[in-house]
């Protein structure tokens, strides 16, 4: 036991005798206390509309805090104290649910689910003829019955087998989107409310980066997730973990009418203070029902969830007891899954890759599995940290998944299924491509080919990335042309590629004279730049589009630029004792010198840079951040406008950004720059404050 008294130690049924004498207008200040938080957590983490700042929900919490740590007696177990965690727990107790935790039989297919509606028109006559549904997303983390009685939340427990199942209480209590008391009026004296608690994936990425920076070991899923968060003695850990609870139904209910339409409790549920699926609709017939599943699927992976499928249920909760179940499932109800997003395949090899500066990266090859809707024959392992920490070896079964658009990612190695002859994965000594010797600095997780730009794979990278858009935007050298002029030897540097004649080109796989002509008239069109692309371009590591842009406000000019020694570096915004080492490493490689020599001398040129006075930069000292999608212009036009009047343009949203430029669809950014007090521009906002200052935005 710790020395810190436990809320859930000596608590009174009887009010102290201190508290009768005095207690009165403290007691007063507790309920509204508890109604005031109560009132503030509902409207933050179910409604997602906070009611009033942090700052002061803190100062209210505290106050609550300070006032149960000196009177026990004024602690209850409903208090929004509660959500902090309680004094761990030595084991789960067992809970019997009274109305059992059933399952639900799968759809896989349209036809699947026209079977499903069949059945249900034979076994009951319809109304109307056709069935009405409740669709709802099938969340994809754990199930939970919580128990109310007199509205207030007396006890959590897990699905378990569907008849016994864990008691949860003190974890589920730290979950903020779970009222402990019920809002509203009409509470039956009895109330389970059965749903999904779970970690939106935005809490399980941050969740699992910290876990793989701390060395600790990251979860494979969100489903996974929730489940290890809930099954937690310390219920601490279950409140420092981001988790969400959203209720889909009724279980036991005594002393009050439910509504008679399962979309209609769940708007009850809704105002007695819980989260309800926002997606969720109802739809009638065989057609409803396929129609929802063709707008979940196209929404899939824009939900801050992951959800598995598609739940269907009979609206009417009479025709729901008529129908009744079988075995282990009901009649009423059928769940639409989703493609896989995590499957089982072999690791048949491993290669290594070798990218622009020289990272060697190990990449599995897999025998070709169809997950997350798209078929994976290929994933990347990272680096060597990630092999070991996956423990891989060549030769095992392992799980991949997919979730959305993310690269396929190896999970975990099913152990099991080790054969004896499983081959451990090693870093190779020399470059699989040119042979110079791989190294691996101290405290980097990169191993590096120390070839330069003597290795083709460097060499090929570094092309395709000068020639991209953000740098010198050579339209037509597309990656395979890239590729075989490195392979036939006609390029060896940048310059080489200023040097190609027609026929190098036109005699080239899938090019012809016409094509040719083009690639050459846009390598010479690249000749007319500016600074900004110019230093990108060069591919300093660590140096992106924003930081070349820093060191062109400050230093105008490539020979200042390259005559500028590290405290002269570090001077720059953007800059740290990282990126200045590499930016002196680079300028001063005599074969980089020699580069940039030649590039200028065959007439690659950029308009001079006038120093701006104070007056040109009305934005000096002032942060954005530029997010969500604007209709009159790309986000990279938006960052040069705001950079041109001097203002810094960052990634993240901080407590340092002045202002948060938010187009259509802004996600997380805006969420944290609201949440941080931030100033918030829309569109119409950011044309304002460009024209006010004097940049006329053509729309
Ligand atoms: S209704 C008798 N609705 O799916 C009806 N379940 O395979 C029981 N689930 O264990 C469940 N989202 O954890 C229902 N909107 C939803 C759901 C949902 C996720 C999960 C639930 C259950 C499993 C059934």
């Amino acid at each position: 036991m710790s020395d810190q008294p436990s809320l859930f130690d000596d608590i009174p049924d009887e009010p102290s005798e201190k508290q009768k004498q005095t207690g009165g207008v403290l007691a007063e200040r507790v309920q509204e206390l508890h109604k005031l938080l109560h009132e503030a957590n509902h409207a933050y983490y179910v409604m997602d509309d906070p009611s009033i700042p942090d700052a002061q929900y803190d100062r209210l919490f505290h106050e609550l805090k300070d006032i149960e740590a000196g009177s026990p007696e004024y602690f209850s177990p409903d208090s929004p104290t509660q959500r902090v965690g309680a004094a761990p727990l030595s084991q789960f107790e067992q809970v019997t649910h009274e109305v059992a935790m059933l399952s639900l039989d799968n759809a896989f297919n349209s036809d699947d689910l026209a079977d499903f509606d069949k059945r249900l028109k034979k076994l009951v006559v319809l109304k109307e003829g056709v069935a009405e549904y409740a669709c709802e997303p099938k969340l994809d983390g754990i199930a939970v019955s919580l128990l109310y009685e007199s509205g207030i939340l007396v006890r959590a427990a897990t699905r378990g087998d569907g008849s016994v199942g864990e008691n949860i209480t003190q974890n589920i209590k730290t979950v903020s989107s779970i009222p402990l008391k019920l809002m509203g009026t009409g509470h039956p004296d009895v109330l389970e409310v059965r749903g999904e608690v779970y970690m939106p994936k935005a809490g399980f990425d941050a969740f699992n980066q910290r876990a793989i920076a701390n060395d600790e070991k990251p979860f494979v899923n969100p489903r996974n997730a929730a489940a290890g968060s809930l099954r937690q003695l310390d219920s601490k850990i279950t409140a420092s973990r981001p988790l969400e609870f959203c209720c889909y139904s009724l279980g036991r209910v005594e002393g009050a009418e439910m509504p008679a339409k399962h979309s209609e409790i769940l708007n009850q549920f809704s105002q007695w203070g819980f989260k309800t699926n926002p997606e969720s609709k109802v739809v009638k017939g065989v057609e409803g029902l396929l129609e929802y599943y063709q707008q979940l699927e196209a929404k899939r992976n824009q939900l801050a969830y992951e959800i598995d499928g598609i739940v269907y249920k009979i609206n009417d909760i009479e025709l729901q007891q008529t129908l009744g179940f079988t075995g282990r499932a009901p009649r009423w109800a059928i769940a639409r899954k989703f493609p896989a997003q995590e499957e089982m395949t072999l690791l048949e090899d491993v290669e290594f890759q070798v990218g622009r500066t020289g990272a060697v990266t190990p990449v599995a090859r897999l025998t070709p599995v169809f997950v997350g809707g798209v078929t994976v024959s290929n994933a990347t392992l990272h680096n060597m940290d990630e092999v070991e920490r996956l423990n891989v070896c060549i030769g095992d079964t392992v799980i991949i998944r997919r979730a959305g658009d993310v690269i396929p990612q190896i999970v975990k190695v099913v152990m099991e299924k080790r054969p004896a002859d499983a081959k451990a994965i090693s870093l190779p000594e020399l470059c699989p491509v040119c042979e110079s010797h791989v190294e691996r600095m101290e405290d980097e997780a990169v191993a590096r080919c120390t070839g330069g730009l003597v290795c083709a794979a460097q060499r090929k990278e570094a092309i395709k990335h000068f020639a991209s858009r953000k740098a010198l935007d050579i339209d037509g050298l597309g990656d395979k042309i890239v590729e075989q002029l490195v392979d036939e030897e006609k390029i060896k540097s940048f310059l080489d590629l200023y040097r190609l004649k027609h026929d190098d080109i036109a005699n080239l796989e899938r090019m012809g004279d016409k094509s040719a002509q083009n690639l050459l008239a846009a390598i010479e069109a690249s000749k007319n730049t500016t600074f900004a692309k110019f230093l990108y371009a060069l591919g300093i590591r660590e140096v992106g589009v924003a930081t070349a842009q820093s060191l062109v406000n400050h230093f105008l000019d490539i020979r200042t630029l390259v005559k500028a020694d590290f405290d002269a570096l570090i001077e720059v915004e953007d800059v740290g004792p990282i990126v200045a080492k590499y930016i002196l490493q680079f300028f001063s490689e005599p074969h980089n010198q020699e580069i940039i020599d030649g590039l200028l001398n065959i007439g690659i040129q950029w308009p001079a840079i006038e120093q701006k006075s104070e007056a040109d930069q009305p934005l000096l000292g002032k942060t954005f951040v530029v997010t969500g999608t604007l209709s009159s212009m790309g986000r990279d036009q938006a960052k040069q406008y705001l950079q041109s009047l001097g203002a810094k343009v960052a990634g993240s949203v901080s407590a340092k950004t002045s202002g948060l430029i938010a187009g259509e669809k802004a996600g997380s950014k805006l969420t944290k720059a609201q949440d941080l007090g931030i100033d918030v521009f829309d569109e119409a906002a950011l044309l304002d404050l460009l024209s006010a200052h004097g940049i006329n935005h053509e729309t």
